[in-house]
């Protein structure tokens, strides 16, 4: 189907979003494409047909479908946010000379393209920058920094969110490649608290629980320039959530991140237990959650649900 609008003024009224909700997960619930992701082991224990998404509006009205309230961990979706708590708390130009803004174009978790930048420098949407950008976290002991991390991510979602135990604990036995790469960046000095330190944090924000419900309030927080539609509270400021919506774009789907913006005309970004959050800025945010994930790590009914909806709703920017 072709778009049915162009980009301007709010989303169409609250019935006919609730109908595109529902239309997009009967139309994307039967694909079978896409693999659930098993190098985190226990994220293997998904189940394919789990399927749920939501649509927040600005003016904090949700629209839900399937399994929007099914908690999974929320990964890489956690690297926006917390560029966000980074960037209020150092301010745009800062965090970009710490952690850098351009697209890699290589896989989230290589290590090739810091060895090929020159100035080491990464976007905070791949585990490089990610790991780089909560290495800047603030706080004076570990648990401090915890803290600002899990408060931060709670007030986007306004609600309190918690670590799953378990998903911390698989990742933080197999996660060597992230501990080499925070050694690397660290080797050339853009690792700015201890590489271990910014490795674990790094895992344990990856490692908290959220729903599609919660990703579509988060999204729809950055999408009103960083207020959480819900609980009206400014989580961010708005230029420096002009600079968050940047950087997803950039890299947001990794190397896939140009086709992404050529379909689907906005900000999005993924993460392996088969979340993805979407934002229409000054209209809402899409959060879907759909395990099984395409070659570059992004959920397969996800994309299709957000590009129908994208569509739908005549939410592309360009
Ligand atoms: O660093 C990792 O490997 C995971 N904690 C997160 C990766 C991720 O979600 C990539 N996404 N699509």
């Amino acid at each position: 189907a072709g778009p049915t609008a162009v980009s301007t003024g709010q989303l169409p009224g609250a019935a006919a979003v609730e109908g595109l909700v529902r239309a997009a997960w009967e139309r994307y619930a039967p694909v079978t494409d896409g693999k659930v992701a098993d190098y985190i082991p226990v994220l293997a224990a998904a189940r394919p047909d789990w399927f749920g998404l939501c649509v927040a509006a600005v003016d904090g009205t949700l629209h839900a479908a399937g399994e929007a309230d099914r908690a999974f961990s929320i990964q890489s979706i956690s690297k926006p946010f917390v560029f966000a708590l980074v960037c209020q708390a150092l301010g745009g130009g800062r965090a970009r000379e710490c952690i850098g803004v351009n697209a890699t174009g290589l896989p989230f978790n290589s290590v090739m393209a810091i060895e090929l930048n020159r100035d080491r420098t990464m976007n905070p949407m791949v585990n490089a920058g990610a790991i780089a950008t909560t290495s800047l976290v603030p706080g004076r002991t570990h648990a401090e920094k915890w803290r600002f991390l899990l408060e931060g991510l709670s007030r986007f979602a306004g609600r309190d969110l918690a670590m799953d135990a378990a998903v911390y604990a698989s990742e933080a036995a197999t996660n060597q490649r992230n501990q080499g790469i925070a050694r690397l960046l660290q080797g050339y000095g853009r690792m700015y608290c201890d590489p271990d330190e910014a490795t674990d944090l790094y895992t344990r924000q990856c490692a908290v629980n959220v729903t599609a419900r919660d990703l579509a309030v988060m999204g729809a927080t950055l999408a009103d320039g960083g207020v959480n539609p819900v609980t009206r509270d400014r989580v961010l400021d708005a230029d420096r959530c002009q600079r968050v919506l940047a950087v997803m774009a950039t890299a947001g789907l990794y190397e896939q991140s140009g086709d992404w913006l050529y379909e689907v005309g906005l900000p999005g970004k993924s993460g392996v237990a088969g979340g993805l959050v979407t934002i229409a800025p000054g209209k809402g945010g899409l959060g879907t959650f759909s395990p099984p994930l395409d070659e570059a790590g992004n959920s397969v009914r996800g994309q299709l649900a957000t590009r129908f909806l994208s569509e739908q709703l005549g939410l592309n920017l360009f």
